[in-house]
């Protein structure tokens, strides 16, 4: 008997306002099989998965469910024959308890006016034991952990013989703990015989999961293969189109004395007696779990928290880090964790982004700026760190997460600082940002610059650090050379409860 698809997808076009965000995509999934749906953003992943589930008509193509073909599609016919979507804010409400939101669908499908309530408990509850999903159904599902929301639309999903789930980026806003459990749901759904489509653009969490891939391209297929065809490096290339040597880090030259010595700096709730220094031209990286207290260390750094006791030098001479004023004073600069509430202004501007702070620098008395003088510093940066715009006057929200962490970048780098603080420097940029980013590390440290990374992405630590310390519950228990160290090596430090 021909393997028969659960989904085929085939040649479907797509355009927006005459761009073709689509263009003759195909997609096979075989029962029970956890596939991996791979691009960049805005590559056309979500949309195909709206043109399978109904919620976009194609413009030419072919999807087949189980054999029966469609060329156009409701959403009601996408569910009744098995296709289920958990899309990005899991299309929940959150004023409605999870048993209403479990029903919300069910009626959907089966265009009911009226609900049997005391039916939909029993399915409800028997869809939540598959996944053993412990949870109050009249609890309102805004209360609810961004986690449990997935599994409620995960429940959801189940309650109406869901063959296929497809997953739109599900672990986007998940900490890597529940990322754990999902995957474990993923491999539970698999072994009830359900194919999970899973997308996702993250490197390190595709491989651990997934049998099969199909990587896109700027709304085009690039290939379809077995997770055992692909390594990181072809992965990074077929999503990006680019060749990335993954370089480590070479220290060229770092300088004799610290520009940085910190003695038993404590802070109550974050740190305890942190002892280290920081030369020019090193990037020092700080890992540790999320809790360990290496962001309250970083904020610290940077005059946003107060710290108890201890002492901080700064070119020899003790500083004083009250106030984030007198941090910058410092030459010190921070890029925050989460660059979107604090980082950057959405609305504004690429450029204005840029030059926020060096109003100082590029203006001309009575507060006019130099319009010549702002603009090359723009366009140099915008050139410097590859931001990819067609015009810097555009707000900076229209960019992808990538080039929005480039902004933030650009924009402390443009107040020359002489130690750079990066708490996160590439959480949730796309590949290709990423590699720049470090590149960028790596050169800006060479040139003098005195780098710390905070990050708990433990490839990243390993290849662009040329030192790393390792935080627990508030202490350094430890420093590698990343050269001397395995990334399993590190992971297991990292999450070992004994105090080494
Ligand atoms: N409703 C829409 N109207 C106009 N353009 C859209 C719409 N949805 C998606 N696009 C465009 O189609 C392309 C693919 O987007 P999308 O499928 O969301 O990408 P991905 O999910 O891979 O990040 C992008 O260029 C996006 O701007
Ligand atoms: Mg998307």
């Amino acid at each position: 008997m021909p393997e028969e698809y659960i989904l085929k997808v085939t040649d479907v076009s797509k355009s927006f306002a005459g761009v073709k965000a689509l263009n003759k995509v195909h997609l096979e999934i075989k029962p029970g099989e956890i596939h991996c749906l791979a691009g960049e953003n805005g590559c056309g992943k979500s949309t195909i998965i709206k043109v399978i589930s109904g919620v976009y008509t194609m413009d030419e193509g072919v999807v087949e469910f189980s054999g029966k073909q469609y060329t156009e599609i409701t959403p009601r016919e996408a569910i009744m024959n098995g296709i289920q979507v958990i899309y990005q804010d899991f299309s929940i409400f959150p004023n409605l308890t999870v048993m209403e939101n479990l029903a919300y669908n069910t009626e959907l499908a089966e265009k009911k006016k009226f609900v049997n309530w005391k039916r939909m408990r029993e399915i409800a509850q028997k869809a939540a034991g598959n996944i053993d999903f412990k949870v109050d159904l009249n609890t309102l599902v805004g209360d609810l952990s961004v986690a449990d929301k997935q599994l409620v639309a995960i429940s959801r999903a189940l309650m109406h013989g869901a063959k296929l789930i497809i997953m739109d980026e599900p672990t986007t806003a998940l900490t890597k703990k529940e990322v754990t459990a999902l995957f474990k749901i993923i491999l539970d759904l698999q072994k009830q015989g359900i194919a999970v489509l899973f997308v996702s653009h993250k490197l390190d969490e595709v491989f651990e999961i997934s049998e099969r891939f199909t990587i896109m391209r700027n709304g085009e297929n690039v290939i379809t293969c077995n997770a055992d065809e692909l390594d990181d490096k072809k992965f990074s290339y077929y999503m990006t189109g680019r060749e990335f040597e993954s370089k480590f880090f070479e220290p060229a030259n770092v300088s004799a004395e610290p520009v940085l010595e910190v003695r038993d700096l404590s802070m109550e709730n974050g740190f305890y007696n942190v002892d280290f220094d920081l030369r020019k031209g090193e990037i020092l990286g700080i890992t540790g779990l999320l809790g360990s207290g290496r962001t309250e260390l970083a904020l610290a750094l940077f005059g946003l928290h107060k710290t108890d006791s201890g002492t901080i030098m700064v070119h020899g001479k003790p500083a004083e880090f009250t106030s984030v004023q007198k941090a910058m004073k410092e030459n010190i600069g921070y890029l925050p964790e989460d660059r979107l509430t604090e980082g950057l202004f959405l609305s504004r501007s690429i450029a204005d982004n840029i030059t926020v702070s060096e109003v100082d620098n590029l203006t001309r008395g009575a507060g006019f700026w130099d319009d010549a003088k702002r603009q090359s510093e723009v366009d140099k940066w915008v050139a410097d760190l590859k931001i990819a715009t067609k015009n810097p006057e555009n707000a900076a929200n229209t960019l992808s997460g990538g080039n929005q962490q480039r902004i933030v970048l650009a924009r402390w780098l443009a107040t020359h600082p002489d130690i750079l603080i990066m708490n996160g420097p590439t959480v949730g940029v796309d590949i290709g940002s990423k590699h720049d980013i470090h590149e960028t590390l790596h050169n800006l440290a060479n040139n003098g610059m005195a780098i710390i990374i905070i990050s708990d992405d433990i490839p990243e630590v390993i290849r662009n650090c040329s030192r790393v310390l390792l935080m627990k519950a508030g202490k350094i228990t430890g420093e590698v050379n990343p050269r001397e160290i395995s990334e399993n090596q590190l992971a297991e430090m990292m999450t070992s409860s004994d105090a080494s």
